[in-house]
């Protein structure tokens, strides 16, 4: 298992741009995050929102999720994250 990434494309992330956060996972794509689209994460005021490993982040942008997935370790395909 994988760095696990979960882009809110629920109505309202979705007219906030998520699919800008969508497009910078396919732009810079990593072997070990596992991305996936979900449904409303219940921030939608303060979106677009997206699940990291768990965790919730508010009012994200491509650069600030870049940052946030340059900053994971490197995962040794098949090691699973701990949550
Ligand atoms: S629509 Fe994304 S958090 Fe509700």
């Amino acid at each position: 298992m994988n760095h696990s990434l979960r882009i809110c494309v629920g109505p309202t992330c979705g007219v906030n741009f998520s699919n800008d956060l969508l497009a910078e996972t396919e732009d810079r794509p990593r072997d070990d995050v596992m991305v996936e689209r979900c449904g409303c994460l219940g921030h939608c005021e303060e979106g677009p929102n997206l699940m990291l490993n768990g965790a919730v982040h508010i009012d994200m942008t491509p650069n600030r999720l870049r940052d946030l997935v340059n900053a994971l370790p490197a995962l040794p395909l098949g090691m699973e994250v701990s949550r």
